[in-house]
C-alpha cells in the first residue's frame, strides 16, 4: 500500500512497524545521523500507542502526547510531542522547518502537527492518558506517575505551598483522584482544612476516581479545564489547573477561565506536569498574569 496521510487510529492489529517524527515546544524536531527518523518494530503483545511508542524512539526524549499522521500498510508514521530532549551523542536537535524542507515525512508531521485543532488535542489526552492509567497498578500510576509515594510527594508536594487558609480544593484534571486526597492530607499537616473536588475530561477517570473515593464521588465530574464551569455557579477557594491540559495557544484562556472559578481571597494554583525547563511563574508571566507566588519551577498561584 502506497503510503498516504491519515486521520484517526489504525486498528492496533494492522500496525507492525513506527517511524517517529519527535517534536520539541520550541520548533526543534529530533532525528538521528543522516538525516534520518526514528523507527522501530511493534513486539508481538504491544499496543503501539500506549506500549511501542514510548518504549521506541530511544532518544532520551520525552513524548507527552502520540499522533498518527500517514501510513504504508502496516507502517504507521505519528508525530511525538514532548517537553524535552536530553544531551546525547548521536541525537540531532535541528529545526523543524529546515528538516521539512530536507525530508517530506517531515514536512507532513509538521502540518500535522501544527494545524491540529483544539478538538484533536483533547481527543488524544483522552486516548492516551485514559487508557494508560486505568492499566495503573499503584494510586500514583493511575494519576500518570511512575514513581512510588515519596516520589509523588516531591514532584506534586509544592502544590500545596501555594494554600493558605481552609476551603475547597477543585483539581481540574484531577485523573484518579489521588492529588485531592493529596493535597487534603498535605495541607492538614499544616493546620489547614481543605473539602476536595475533581473534574476530569476521561470519563473511564471519572468512574475510577468516584469509585476510589466513593465519600466525594458527588463531587467528582467530567468537564474540560477550557470551559468547564459548576451547574449551581459555585465558586471554588483554591482551583488546581495544568498547564498540559490545553493546546498551548489556549493556556491564556485556561488561566482567565480558571480565575472565574475561584472564589474572593482564593488562590487559582497553576503547575505543570511535565518535567519542562520552563518555570510555571515565567509562563504566567508571559501571558500576562503576575504571579502572587510559587514553589519550585512547577507550581506558581494567582491571588483572587
Ligand atoms: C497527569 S494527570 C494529573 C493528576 C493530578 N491532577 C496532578 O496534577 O498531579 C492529567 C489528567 O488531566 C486530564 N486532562 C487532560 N486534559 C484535560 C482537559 N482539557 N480538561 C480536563 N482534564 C484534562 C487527563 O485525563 C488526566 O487524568
Amino acid at each position: 500500500m502506497p503510503y498516504r496521510l491519515i486521520t484517526g487510529d489504525p486498528d492496533p492489529a494492522e500496525v507492525r512497524r513506527l517511524t517517529f517524527v519527535p517534536f520539541l515546544p520550541d520548533g526543534r524536531c529530533v532525528l538521528l545521523p543522516g538525516p534520518a527518523l526514528p523507527a522501530g518494530v511493534v513486539r508481538d503483545g504491544e499496543h503501539y500507542l500506549l506500549d511501542a511508542s514510548l518504549r521506541l524512539p530511544d532518544l532520551g526524549f520525552r513524548a507527552q502526547r502520540v499522533h498518527p499522521f500517514a501510513r504504508d500498510g502496516d507502517h504507521l508514521y505519528v508525530w511525538l510531542d514532548g517537553d524535552r530532549v536530553d544531551d546525547r551523542p548521536g541525537v540531532l536537535v535541528v529545526d523543524a522547518d529546515e528538516a521539512a524542507a530536507e525530508l517530506p515525512v517531515v514536512r507532513d508531521a509538521l502540518t500535522s502537527f501544527r494545524t491540529q485543532t483544539d478538538a484533536s488535542y483533547y481527543a488524544d489526552n483522552v486516548r492516551l492518558l485514559e487508557p494508560a492509567y486505568l492499566r495503573g497498578t499503584t494510586p500514583q500510576a493511575g494519576s500518570g506517575f511512575g514513581g512510588d509515594a515519596a516520589r509523588w510527594r516531591s514532584r506534586r508536594g509544592m502544590i500545596v505551598d501555594g494554600v493558605h487558609r481552609d476551603g475547597t480544593f477543585l483539581d481540574v484534571g484531577c485523573a484518579n483522584g489521588l492529588l485531592m486526597e493529596s493535597v487534603r492530607e498535605w495541607a492538614a499537616e499544616r493546620g489547614i482544612t481543605l473539602e476536595p473536588y475533581g473534574i476530569d475530561l476521561a470519563p473511564g477517570l471519572v468512574e475510577l476516581a468516584r469509585r476510589r473515593l466513593p465519600q466525594w464521588a458527588d463531587r467528582i465530574e467530567e468537564g474540560n479545564a477550557i470551559d468547564w464551569a459548576p451547574a449551581d455557579g459555585r465558586r471554588f477557594t483554591f482551583v488546581h489547573v495544568l498547564l498540559d491540559a490545553v493546546p498551548r495557544a489556549r493556556r491564556a484562556d485556561l488561566i482567565r477561565h480558571g480565575l472565574t472559578l475561584v472564589e474572593p481571597g482564593g488562590r487559582l494554583l497553576v503547575s505543570h506536569y511535565a518535567l519542562t525547563p520552563e518555570p510555571a511563574g515565567e509562563v504566567l508571566r508571559a501571558l500576562g498574569f503576575e504571579p502572587a507566588g510559587f514553589s519550585g519551577s512547577t507550581t506558581a498561584w494567582l491571588n483572587v
